[in-house]
């Protein structure tokens, strides 16, 4: 790792991330409001389950390397780059609740690609509809921080500031 980027676990973990977090975000309200074949919803629902359960440790690694490297100084000190560290840290927190609350609200076994299984941690259906409600709210807050996150890089690489160069191996 230089002064100036991520080390190759972090870049990995977090185009992983990326990618199962966008995609569980667009296919889960598509299933949540959009009117597919049952089957077809059983199939995406059971996938969404695996794949972000899977993720789960794999985000709380990424979260710990990156408290662990808390002191790589990639951001300009001042305001922007304040900006960019508590919409980071939001990212994290908002993340890790969609992650929490998933796992909560299971109102079936969690059931990893018919490989592993897990009993459901919660069974009171007055908690399980309360999780569900949050993990929506959380799932909406997580869209429009991703949003943001992908705009202002997009920002950064048209004024010339290269910060996906610091996010590549
Ligand atoms: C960052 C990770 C996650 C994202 C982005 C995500 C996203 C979503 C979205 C957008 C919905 C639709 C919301 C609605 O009902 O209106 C949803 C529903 C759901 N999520 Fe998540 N979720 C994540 C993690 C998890 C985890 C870890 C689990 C459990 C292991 C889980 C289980 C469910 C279940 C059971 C539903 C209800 C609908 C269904 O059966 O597919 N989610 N999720
Ligand atoms: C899919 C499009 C995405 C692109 C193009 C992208 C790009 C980037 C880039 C270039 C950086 C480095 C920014 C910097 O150091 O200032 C970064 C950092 C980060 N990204 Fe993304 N990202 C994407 C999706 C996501 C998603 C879905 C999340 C959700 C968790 C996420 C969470 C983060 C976090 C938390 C950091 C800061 C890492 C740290 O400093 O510990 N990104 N991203």
């Amino acid at each position: 790792m230089n002064a100036r980027s991520y080390t190759p676990l972090q870049i990995t973990l977090h185009w992983l991330s990326a990618a199962v977090i966008v995609w569980a975000l667009c296919s889960g309200f598509l299933v949540a409001f959009a009117d597919l074949a049952v089957a077809t919803e059983a199939r995406i629902s059971a996938l969404n389950v695996s794949l972000t359960a899977l993720l789960t440790p794999l985000f709380a690694l990424r979260m710990l390397l990156a408290w662990r490297h808390r002191h790589q100084r990639l951001h300009a000190p001042g305001l922007k780059g304040a900006l960019a560290r508590h919409a980071h840290l939001g990212l994290y927190a908002v993340s890790a609740l969609v992650l929490l609350t998933g796992i909560i609200m299971m109102d079936r076994q969690i059931r990893i690609f018919d490989v592993i299984s897990f009993a459901q941690p919660v069974t009171d259906p007055a908690l399980l509809t309360l999780f569900h409600g949050i993990h929506r709210y959380a799932c909406v807050v997580l869209g429009l921080l991703v949003t943001l996150h992908v705009a202002a890089v997009l920002f950064h690489q048209w004024r010339r500031t290269p910060v996906l160069r610091r996010m590549w191996y």
